[in-house]
């Protein structure tokens, strides 16, 4: 395909990593391979994510139980949007849980018809209120009404939450502008989900799919990880551009059903 058709970064500018090729060999010995060489990098993440998953569900009850007695003692209407954001953020991250639990068998593909659309925007519903609060502009370019795809839906909703978590957090209060576009191309259809956040150099591009690798405070490095693997197993490619100070743009490819 005609690369020039999907940037906004300036081709100059741009890095990029195309990953489609380390798909046919997951045992990609190569040392600049981003895909996990081997087995115990595949094994770490999925263990600790899984205990991780477990171990948050008890606070995340608490923070519930009590969240429910504040909203039954509160008469200030002024704090009532602060306690529905709560309530939405915890529902959003035992809905996370559920997901991420799920994941552990990413393996097994739970395969359906779906339309990558409403898929898309279910993922970005998710993100509701981190957008409202961050301000951050979206714009949607869904340049296909034909959009039925065949993947495992919950799988690739989390994948496609994760890809939009990272956009998110690179970009800046007031300044962020997410653009969602897709396309028909031949066989497959093309969703690319473009931010203008702070980019991610040449150097780290090559490491951003390796778990743990992170440049956040407080980051676990796998959500990249966890995505490349859900998208392996649903046959979906990946391809990332980015530019230092000006953006990052997550193209994939999915079949058409
Ligand atoms: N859209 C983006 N813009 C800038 N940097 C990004 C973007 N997406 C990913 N990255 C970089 O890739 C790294 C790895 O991302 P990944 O989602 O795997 O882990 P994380 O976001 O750091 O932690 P978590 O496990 O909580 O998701 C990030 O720390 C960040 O440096
Ligand atoms: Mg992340």
């Amino acid at each position: 395909m005609n690369k020039s058709s999907y940037p906004r970064i300036p081709l100059s500018l741009r890095t990029s990593l195309n990953l489609s090729s380390y798909y046919t060999a997951p045992d990609h010995k190569n040392a600049d391979s981003p895909f996990p060489a081997t087995k115990i990098w595949k094994d770490r993440p999925a263990l600790l994510a899984s205990a991780l998953a477990r171990e948050v569900r008890n606070p995340l009850t608490n923070i519930n139980l009590s969240i429910e007695m504040i909203q039954s003692l509160i008469t200030d209407k002024e704090l009532q949007p602060f306690v529905d954001i709560i309530v939405r953020g915890s529902a959003r991250i035992n809905h996370l849980i559920n997901e991420l639990l799920q994941c552990q068998n990413i393996e097994e593909v739970l395969a359906g018809e779906y339309s990558l659309h409403q898929l898309l925007d279910e993922a970005l519903a998710g993100m509701e209120d981190r957008i409202t609060l961050k301000k951050i502009k979206v714009t949607k370019e869904y340049a296909t009404q034909d959009d039925t795809i065949c993947v495992d839906t919950g799988k690739v909703g989390f994948a496609l939450a994760n890809i939009l978590n990272n956009a998110i957090e690179a970009m800046s209060y007031k300044e962020g502008e997410l653009t969602l576009t897709t396309r028909s191309i031949g066989n497959k259809y093309a969703l690319e989900i473009q931010d203008n956040g702070i980019g991610i150099s040449n150097e780290d591009l090559k490491n951003i799919f390796k778990p743990y690798f992170t440049n956040k405070p407080g980051g676990m490095g796998l959500g990249l990880s966890t995505t490349l693997e859900i998208l392996q197993y649903n046959h979906i490619d990946i391809d990332v551009s980015s530019e230092r100070g000006l953006g990052t743009c997550f193209i994939l490819f999915i079949n058409k059903a």
